[in-house]
């Protein structure tokens, strides 16, 4: 029998809480019955709704139609009532009862979920190892756009519009360019060298940086070739920096990297921003500088005993004349550069035979290095 408020008539203490003990035992049997959500909706509208809920309805009869004499008794009697009240409908959920405890019951005895924490990339890896040696000799860590200007990728690394120097560096472009000035265009950059500028634009001399980051080419991958990949770049400029200071660090680093018994050779190469330019070479680190492995040949350096790590030389005085105005006048101050291939090195390192397992995303792969 659903439960409707009575009208009372005996306001003596007696009559006020059996009348209470009533509507307690109503509310307390309706909480225990409610199911689900829409039942405990309906369930508090009827019991707290201010208009026409039971406790407005006990306000106005229990309440008003009191005797002057019995109003403060039953002012009390009635606001206890609605705080039990209250805190039975608050206190009511859907599934409510035993069997609802049961099933949220939790063991704290179990074991947590363990997230895995995930592990560096090999790149990654083998990049932070290059940049710590640089830092440990003074160098800072500098980065830049990926997405770059043709001036910084280009022209003021020495590469004039049109110098077949940029075809060795063919790149993707972004559409829709044609309308802006030549220098303004957007590509992917195609190697780290413009932060060298960017830098030098901000930063008066003497600098000494190192730059970690992601370059493009136009290369079809395959297992030596990625149309993404990662260079470590790095930049010195100081008054009375010879050629002998950047022999000396790389040959410091080469020995930090692959041990301290690799042996270190220059070969004279040619980049636009760099005069003299090189190419380093290290003794193989997989065969010693033999060029076998027991009978066989070795294949890393192709039988040759030397590995080639990357390209370096001089700032040429052309590229100082971009950042003149902040300290750069080429008659000053001199400085090296050089830049490194990262996923080739990580290869090397690691004895793989393709570059691609780096960049197809197999855990299983990936987690070896963790
Ligand atoms: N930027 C050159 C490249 O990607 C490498 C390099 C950097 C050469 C600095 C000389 C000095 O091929």
């Amino acid at each position: 029998m659903t439960y409707t408020v009575p009208k009372l008539t005996d306001y003596s203490a007696a009559a006020l809480e059996k009348a209470a003990d009533e509507c307690i035992a109503a509310c307390t049997t309706e909480a225990e019955a409610v199911r689900s959500d829409a039942d405990l909706k309906s369930f508090r509208d009827r019991w707290m709704a201010r208009k026409n809920g039971i406790l407005t309805q006990i306000n106005d009869l229990w309440l008003k139609g009191a005797p002057k004499e019995a109003k403060r008794e039953a002012g009390m009697r009635v606001n206890e009532l609605k705080t039990r009240i209250t805190e039975l409908v608050e206190g009511a959920h859907s599934g409510a009862g035993a069997d609802s405890l049961a099933s949220e019951f939790v063991d704290i005895s179990l074991p947590g979920i363990r997230r895995p924490i995930g592990a560096e990339h090999a790149i990654v890896k083998t990049s932070n190892e290059i940049v710590a040696v640089f830092q440990k000799l003074g160098y800072s860590v500098a980065e830049g756009p990926v997405v770059e200007t043709d001036y910084y990728n280009f022209e003021s690394l020495n590469f004039p519009p049109n110098h077949p120097a940029r075809d060795t560096q063919d790149t993707l472009f972004i559409a829709g360019q044609q309308s802006k000035p030549q220098r303004e265009r957007l590509l992917l950059r195609t190697h780290t060298s413009p932060v060298q500028i960017r830098t030098m634009e901000q930063m008066r001399p003497p600098i000494r940086i190192v730059i970690p980051g992601t370059v493009h080419r136009n290369d079809p991958p395959d297992a030596s070739h990625s149309p993404m990949f990662h260079q470590i770049e790095g930049l010195a400029v100081d008054t009375n920096i010879t050629f002998g200071d950047l022999k000396g660090t790389l040959d410091h680093a080469m020995k930090a990297l692959f041990g301290s018994s690799v042996k270190t050779h220059f070969r004279p190469s040619f980049f636009p921003f760099t005069e003299p330019s090189a190419e380093l070479y290290v003794t193989c680190f997989i065969c010693g500088g033999s060029g076998k492995r027991g009978a066989d040949p070795c294949r890393p350096c192709k039988q040759t005993g030397w590995i080639e790590v990357l390209g370096c030389g001089m700032v040429d005085p052309n590229v100082f004349e971009f950042v003149k105005d902040n300290g750069y006048d080429p008659k000053k101050v001199s400085g090296f550069a050089f830049g490194m291939g990262v996923d080739r090195l990580a290869l090397l390192k690691y004895g793989l035979d393709d570059l691609q397992y780096f960049f197809q995303g197999d855990v299983r792969f990936l987690e070896q290095f963790g």
